[in-house]
């Protein structure tokens, strides 16, 4: 291929298009890449190395981590450390956010929410699995360790985020709240290349993702809308299709291109559902608005939600504006 655009380059031009820019966001996404860069390495060599399975702990919600959870988790904090633009960084598998302490870091005016992989229970198997990140700018005093103040913001607050997938292909995909761009990793050269420039969502779309195992523990609105996709076009041949792989990520990525929603509603006994605010909905929330779609917990904007905590979940229903809007319609008349 000649004449390609790799994502620093891409990072560097779009940043003169803000003249205040200082360059610090841009240079804390390339370290984010970079990390990426490293897990994809081990992600493609999983079966060959002893990096597959568990690693016998649990995380703070109960969850079995894998190998390659640790792994991530480790590479993509130490990236972020080293890179010295981001004063500290909460992930899914630390139960505490980690301020960092040097002396570049505490200047540094980002704080970044990962769930280094997403889809572990996919890990194993050779299916896709990814990366979500949500970078902030701090609110606690440059100079200092960030507080948990930091990490507490509203979705809506967010500067950026963006989400990797390790699939047939690995890409990076991400937002600073002026459209959506998605990278693709050419091998050969060690880059991520732009392959999907200013990506938007169709409004409507034909796909649902939702894991109907827990169908009998879903909300009755929510039934009822799989009821209606599944009945949609009964007579004319054209039903919606589920697909649903078990990674938020790979799910969304699809329907962002082919149009689709996704949804982790509550489940009975649990209310606010499976998926984390801060470091999986938050970020997709924003991508998949700013690609032109919709993310809410069924009622409200994903993104005006304000944290509580760290760890803190929430149902989510994410995809087509059309979808989404047409799943509520379910959920309206006091059916949660
Ligand atoms: P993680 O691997 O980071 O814990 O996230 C898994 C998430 C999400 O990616 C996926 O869509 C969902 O959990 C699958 O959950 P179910 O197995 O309950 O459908
Ligand atoms: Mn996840
Ligand atoms: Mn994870």
């Amino acid at each position: 291929m000649i004449g390609v655009q790799t994502l620093d380059e891409f990072i560097i031009r779009r940043q003169t298009d803000f003249p205040y820019a200082t360059g610090e966001l841009s240079r804390l996404l390339r370290n984010i890449a970079l990390a990426a860069k490293i897990v994809n390495r081990e992600v493609n060599k999983a079966g060959l190395v002893d990096v597959l399975g568990s690693t016998g702990y649990r995380n703070v919600q109960g969850e079995e981590v894998k190998k390659l959870d640790l792994l991530a988790n480790k590479t993509f904090i130490a990236s972020l450390e080293l890179g010295g633009h981001c004063c500290g960084v909460a992930s899914e598998e630390n139960e505490e956010f980690i301020a960092f302490e040097g002396s570049a870091s505490l200047e540094g005016k980002y704080i970044v929410a990962i769930d280094p992989l997403d889809g572990s229970s996919n890990i194993d198997v050779n299916v896709s699995v990814g990366t979500i990140f949500s970078i902030y700018r701090r609110v606690s005093p440059l100079g200092h360790p960030c507080t948990s103040d930091d990490f507490l913001q509203k979705g809506s607050e967010q500067a950026g985020a963006g989400y990797v997938i390790y699939g047939s292909s690995t890409m990076m995909v991400y937002t600073t709240g002026h459209g959506v761009n998605g990278f693709t990793l050419d091998p050969s050269i060690g880059e991520f290349c732009l392959s999907h420039q200013d990506m938007s969502i169709p409004k409507d779309g034909k796909t649902y993702s939702v894991n109907t195992g827990n169908f009998y523990n879903f909300p009755e609105g929510v039934q009822d809308y799989i009821h209606y996709c599944k009945s949609f076009g009964k007579d004319t041949g054209s039903p919606y299709s589920a697909r649903y792989i078990g990674s938020m990520v790979a799910d969304i990525h699809r329907n962002l291109i082919t149009g689709g929603i996704y949804i982790y509603p509550s489940l009975e006994g649990y209310p606010a559902g499976k998926l984390r605010l801060v470091y999986e909905c938050n970020p997709m929330a924003f991508i998949v608005e700013q690609a032109g779609g919709t993310a809410t917990d069924g009622h409200i904007r994903i993104l005006d939600i304000k944290p509580n905590e760290l760890h803190q979940r929430t149902p989510i229903f994410v995809g087509s504006s059309e979808m989404v809007s047409k799943a509520q319609e379910f959920l309206k008349d006091g059916k949660k």
